[in-house]
C-alpha cells in the first residue's frame, strides 16, 4: 500500500476505552459516572464511522480482569450495558448496524446475555457499520477457548491435527468472521494493550492517545485515521 492513499482507509479500528474512571475522578464524581458518560462518546463515535469509511469498529466495554472491581461498579458496569442494548437497539437497527458481542457469556447474567443474543438478532440482516462489543473478554481466555473447541473437533475427528494452521485456528476465536483489525486505538495516555484482541492486532497499527476516553470526540477520531493514513504497513515484508 503507498503512504497517505486512500487504501490506506482504517476499515477495522478498535478501541481500548480507557479513562473513564480518572474523568469521574477528576471531577469529585463516582467512577460510574465516567462510564456512563463513556458510553455516551460510543454513540457518537459509532455515528462518525460511515463517512470516515470505518466498515468495523470493536470496543472493549468488559475484560476478564474487569471483575475485579467493586461489586459496586461491576453492578453499575453490567446494568450501564443492559440499559445502552435496551436504549440504543432500535437507533442502532435503524442505522444499519450490525451488532456483535465477543468473550466469554457463561458469566454474565441470563438477563444480559438475552438482551445481547436478540440484538445480535434483530441487527444480523444490517452492513453498514458492523460494532463488536467486547464483554467478559480477554484474548487469552478467548484462544484458551478456542483451543478446547478445536480440541473436540479433533478428538471427534472432524478436524486433523496437520489442518492446524494460522488459517484453520482463527475459525474458533469469537472473532472468525470479522476481518483483522487495522488500527487499535486506546486513550488515556497507557501504552499497553491488556489482553485485547491478541491474536487479530497482531499486525495492527497502534495509536495510544493522552486523552480520557469520555474526552474523545469524533473529531479526534478523525485525526487518528489521519495519523494512520500516513504509516506505512509492510506486514513483516518491504515497502514496494
Ligand atoms: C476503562 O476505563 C473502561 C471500562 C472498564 C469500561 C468501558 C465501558 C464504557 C465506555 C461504557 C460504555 C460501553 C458500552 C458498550 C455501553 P477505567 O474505568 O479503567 O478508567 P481509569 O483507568 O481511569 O480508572
Amino acid at each position: 500500500m503507498t503512504k497517505g492513499s486512500l487504501v490506506d482507509a482504517a476499515r477495522h479500528v478498535a478501541i481500548i476505552m480507557d479513562g473513564n474512571g480518572r474523568w469521574a475522578q477528576k471531577r469529585g464524581k463516582p467512577r460510574l459516572f465516567g462510564h456512563h458518560a463513556g458510553s455516551k462518546r460510543v454513540r457518537e463515535i459509532l455515528q462518525s464511522c460511515p463517512h470516515l469509511g470505518v466498515k468495523y469498529l470493536t470496543i472493549f466495554a468488559f475484560s476478564t480482569e474487569n471483575w475485579r472491581r467493586t461489586q459496586e461498579e461491576v453492578a453499575g458496569l453490567m446494568t450501564l450495558f443492559r440499559r445502552y442494548i435496551i436504549r440504543e437497539a432500535e437507533n442502532l437497527n435503524n442505522n444499519g448496524v450490525r451488532v456483535r458481542f465477543i468473550g466469554d457469556r457463561m458469566r454474565l447474567a441470563t438477563s444480559l446475555v438475552d438482551l445481547m443474543d436478540n440484538l445480535e438478532m434483530i441487527t444480523r440482516d444490517n452492513d453498514i457499520v458492523h460494532l463488536t462489543i467486547a464483554i467478559n473478554y480477554g484474548g487469552r481466555d478467548e484462544v484458551a477457548r478456542a483451543a478446547q473447541r478445536l480440541a473436540y473437533d479433533v478428538k471427534s475427528g472432524r478436524l486433523l491435527p496437520k489442518e492446524i494452521n494460522e488459517k484453520t485456528l482463527p475459525r474458533y476465536l469469537d472473532t472468525y468472521v470479522l476481518p483483522d483489525p487495522d488500527l487499535l486505538i486506546r486513550t488515556s495516555g497507557e501504552a499497553r494493550i491488556s489482553n485485547f484482541l491478541l491474536w487479530q492486532a497482531a499486525y495492527s497499527e497502534y495509536d495510544f492517545v493522552d486523552t480520557l476516553w469520555p474526552d474523545f470526540t469524533p473529531a479526534m477520531f478523525e485525526e487518528a485515521l489521519a495519523r494512520f493514513a500516513n504509516r506505512t504497513r509492510r506486514f513483516g515484508g518491504i515497502p514496494a
